[in-house]
């Protein structure tokens, strides 16, 4: 379907779903607080900030005399560890199950806000025993194993700052990651199971922290390694004085820890995202703001009852969503969850739906990209378990289209249930638009209003609001609590890349948008060179460069395709240095060059196809113009080609790709 197809398709959804009376009776979330935040924004924010525990109450909320360098409640202290386990074990919730972990071979462990408290205590004591302090950097590369969040909630409970890099992630993406960050530590394991199989993890480690080729080593002193699978190749290179394994050490530690109080603006972690150019941005959250509203969002969009729901997100702790709704919002709300390790359909298609029954999970929070896949192997497999616990169903990562909203409602949700489309970004800490259960009226396919609290407006190129049901720019005109606060490192990437466009206090999101005359807001994805492949952010440049790096490449340009299950897919056009004899040959180099890019950024970012040409369109003055390879790429119809150098060029390499 084409882009436009699909914007008309969308204009013309008018289904609706009003809350039924039942749910809007016992929702959290009260239509007041859009006229108390409407009211006085940052006294609605410091209202909500008051709900965490301060050691040290702030008196200041918001400090925008510097725009774009925010602080929120400035002077006020305190340990984000400490709001998410040792409040709740103090108000007498510690046998609460924090979350049921399920691994993916089927092994499963259960942790209550005490268990989970007491381990991150000895954790903390053994991160202090490394010499771990407040701001040193510690790097996280682990599968979705209870460490992972015991980790980090052990780095946050010091002060000091993680950086967890997605286990799917190649050595070389570590390498740039732990310079970037100069991290003294990083945690990881043996390796993980995925897909029915256990991967290593421990060899990457080892290939990123060797010297490189100039002789120069990373700043990296310790390794702490959990044994997961229990593969003795994985650790083959041990490296003595550097290596540690996690459960020797924690063994030997102290079982108390007292959670010190941090300023609200000490900095909590960096997570790396794909920007447009070929190095990821070290996204810097701080802690008084960026629990607030993660803790504020998580309990009234997903109409949170701590003491009787089961929420789980089926995110990796790997990207933001794993940070704000599987670690932060959740336990700071004293949430049970559910954890799984692996994938939806290990060792079974049925494998989500079965853990949903086995633990009668409540709140579900997924991707569209899986739901689609779900839809796509047909209603029969979910119908066979019990789904009945469910009652509020939540998407994020990508554009969740009506009929994949629709499914979802009816086949996952027994056609009742409330579904909410939450658009927020790695760098928005939290979310930002989206409807609230029990009061908004839901749309499928649009993610709707934005936050109480939170300003949105979508503009044209001169920052004018556009008209209903017109196109244009989403952008956020005032401060949140848990916006980045920077670029690690990168003061002018930050003000270049948000809050240059329309200048130092409008954010500018990335994202092209479309208001209806409800005021509901329609996300049309990507307006730069960020692709969204899976809900997961890549960017064209970084995989160009990617490309580039391999001998054979003279050039390369990388379009995101429209893809019917993962939303975007990679594909490539390259001109190689020398000629291939026929197409067998084509087929070869094409097979090399995705394999390479799969080793040297991730399996994540492999392109779908690469498709080997002579030529690439550009215009007069050597632009790759990426349109029209899109329009190539999506079967679709070339669109104009006047400002091409070279007209003829596109049938030539239309020509070459059959
Ligand atoms: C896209 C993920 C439409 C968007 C939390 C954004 C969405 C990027 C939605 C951020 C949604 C996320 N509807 N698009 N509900 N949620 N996006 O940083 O393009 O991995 O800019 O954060 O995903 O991706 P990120």
């Amino acid at each position: 379907m084409s882009e436009s197809n699909e914007i008309d398709n969308l204009l013309h959804e008018s289904r609706r779903f009003p809350p039924s009376d039942e749910f809007r009776a016992q929702a959290v979330a009260k239509a007041d607080l859009y006229t108390t935040a409407d009211a006085d924004p940052q006294a609605f924010w410091a209202e909500k900030a008051r709900d965490l525990h301060w050691h040290t109450p702030f008196t200041q909320t918001l400090d925008w005399s510097n725009p774009p360098f925010a602080t929120w409640f400035d002077d006020g202290e305190l340990n984000v560890a400490y709001n998410c386990l040792d409040r709740h074990v103090l108000a007498g919730n510690g046998d609460r199950v924090a979350f049921h972990w399920e691994g993916e071979p089927g092994d499963s462990k259960t942790f209550t806000y005490a268990e989970l408290t007491a381990e991150v205590k000895k954790a903390a004591n053994l991160l202090t025993a490394l010499g771990i302090r407040q701001g040193d950097r510690v790097a996280i590369y682990l599968p979705l194993i209870p460490e992972a969040v015991i980790a980090m909630l052990a780095v946050a409970r010091l002060g000091a700052i993680h950086t967890v890099i997605f286990g799917g992630f190649s050595a070389e993406s570590i390498r740039d990651r732990v310079n970037d960050a100069e991290a003294s530590l990083v945690i990881t394991a043996d390796g993980g199971y995925r897909k029915g199989r256990a991967f290593p993890l421990k060899p990457t480690v080892d290939k990123a922290l060797a010297p490189d080729e100039a002789g120069q080593a990373t700043t990296v002193k310790k390794v702490l390694v959990v044994k997961r699978t229990g593969d003795e190749t994985s650790v083959a290179g041990w490296q003595e004085g550097r290596d540690l394994w996690w459960h020797d050490e924690i063994a030997q530690v102290d079982s108390e820890h007292v959670a010190k109080p941090f300023p609200a603006e000490n900095p909590l972690f960096i997570l790396y995202t794909s920007g447009t150019t070929g190095k990821p941005k070290g996204i810097l959250h701080t802690s008084g703001g960026y629990l607030t509203q993660v803790a504020f969002t998580h309990k009234n969009v997903f109409d949170l009852k701590p003491e009787t729901d089961v929420y789980w997100s089926t995110a990796d702790v790997g990207w933001i969503t794993g940070h704000s709704y599987v670690v932060y919002g959740p336990l700071a709300n004293g949430a049970t969850e559910v954890i799984y390790e692996g994938t939806p359909d290990t060792p079974h298609p049925g494998r989500w739906w079965e853990i949903i029954q086995k633990y009668k999970v409540s709140i579900l929070y997924a991707a569209p990209t899986a739901i689609r896949t779900f839809m796509k192997l047909g209603r029969q497999i979910p119908q066979q378990f019990d789904l009945s616990s469910l009652r509020l169903l939540g998407s994020v990562g990508e554009p969740i289209n009506p009929e994949a909203w629709v499914w979802y409602r009816d086949v996952i949700g027994a056609g009742k249930t409330p579904i909410v489309d939450t658009w927020w970004q790695t760098e928005t800490g939290a979310m930002m638009i989206s409807a609230l259960p029990g009061i908004t009226t839901l749309k499928p396919g649009s993610a709707q209003i934005p936050i109480p609290g939170i300003a949105i407006d979508v503009v044209d190129e001169r920052l004018h609001s556009t008209g209903p049901d017109q196109g244009g720019l989403l952008v956020v005109t005032q401060p949140w609590p848990s916006m980045l606060r920077g670029i690690w490192g990168d003061p002018e990437r930050y003000v270049d890349t948000y809050w240059s466009k329309f200048g130092p206090t409008t954010y500018f999101a990335g994202d092209g948008a479309r208001r209806d005359k409800d005021g509901d807001i329609w996300l049309l994805g990507r307006v730069d060179d960020v692709m969204n492949v899976s809900g997961h952010r890549l960017s064209t440049a970084e995989i160009e460069s990617s490309l580039v790096s391999h001998p054979m490449v003279a050039e390369a340009a990388v379009v995101g395709a429209s893809d019917e299950t993962t939303g975007q897919a990679v594909v490539a056009f390259v001109i190689t240095k020398a000629s291939h004899a026929d197409d067998a040959a084509k087929d070869d180099a094409a097979a090399v060059l995705r394999a390479h890019v799969a080793q040297q950024i991730g399996a994540i970012a492999r392109p779908r196809q690469v498709f080997i040409v002579n030529e690439l369109p550009k215009t007069r003055s050597g632009k790759i113009m990426r349109r029209l390879l899109k329009d190539l790429a999506e079967g679709r119809e070339i669109g104009d080609t006047t400002t091409l150098a070279d007209t003829s060029v596109m049938t030539a390499i239309t020509d070459t790709m059959r």
